[in-house]
């Protein structure tokens, strides 16, 4: 392991140890795991550090194990400014949460948090100018970041990541359920169980934070649009899981 990677357990392991209520844990967690996704999306270095990754996933989980109420403190501490980073990380935070409520295994979530907190890893091949964008896009810068799945799918397999569930549900994170998503316009029961939830969880992030072109919805406010005006296109039952999170 280099020192790099080892530094990031480290200091994780240090600062942990000073971390002596629920909260301030879940923050030093949040925020380490943050500046290494940081790192990873500024340096574009296609090269994963995959045991400190897996490092994080498995902290991630443990916090999530802990409480049985762990969205309301959660919520507080996710960045609410928008950054690809931070939305990585509030996608694995969300996602574990969400396996942990459907009382998934260690295993499955191991896989689930991983795929999540790299979902978007295919977006350090687009351009920077395209992600930060203010305006709207032209076709080409569309189609652009549409292929950032394909890519993410891609950076997981030079990696030598072989897991099919963590390889399809990076891939098929933007599939909906009436069949307008994308890479494959895939329906319904086509589409796996983790890319269902990490899909729900990416929706939820990017409306409850702020863009250059909106405000952020409160949480209560997000889960409403998504359950009255998506409810053709994502799951019901995942939906309705974060909103009885959220009354608890
Ligand atoms: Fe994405
Ligand atoms: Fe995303």
């Amino acid at each position: 392991m280099n020192s790099k990677k080892k530094s990031v357990i480290l200091r994780l392991e240090a600062a942990l140890s000073f971390a002596n209520t629920f909260e301030k844990k879940l923050a030093t967690i949040y925020h380490i795991v943050a500046s290494l996704m940081e790192h990873i999306f500024t340096q574009k270095d296609e090269k994963l550090p995959k045991d400190t990754l897996h490092a994080c996933v498995v902290q991630i989980i443990g916090m999530m194990r802990i409480s049985n109420s762990v969205m309301h403190p959660l919520l507080r501490i996710m960045e609410k400014e928008y950054t690809t980073h931070h939305h990585s990380v509030n996608v694995a935070f969300m996602a574990s949460l969400l396996g942990n409520a459907m009382h998934y295994t260690h295993e499955q979530l191991v896989d689930l948090t991983y795929a999540a907190l790299l979902h978007d890893i295919g977006k350090i091949r687009v351009e920077n100018s395209i992600l930060e964008k203010p305006g709207s896009l032209s076709h080409e810068e569309f189609e652009s970041i549409k292929h950032h799945t394909k890519d993410s799918f891609s950076i997981l397999e030079q990696n030598g990541i072989t897991n099919s569930s963590i390889l399809n549900a990076v891939l098929l994170h933007h599939e909906k359920l009436d069949g307008s998503g994308y890479p494959k316009g895939l329906l319904k029961n086509e589409i796996p169980p983790f890319a269902q939830m990490i899909g729900v969880c990416d929706i939820f992030d990017a409306l409850t934070t702020k863009r250059t072109f909106r405000n952020s919805y409160t949480s209560y406010e997000a889960l409403m649009i998504i359950k009255h005006e998506m409810s053709h296109q994502l799951d019901f039952h995942l939906v309705d899981i974060l909103i009885r999170m959220l009354h608890e």
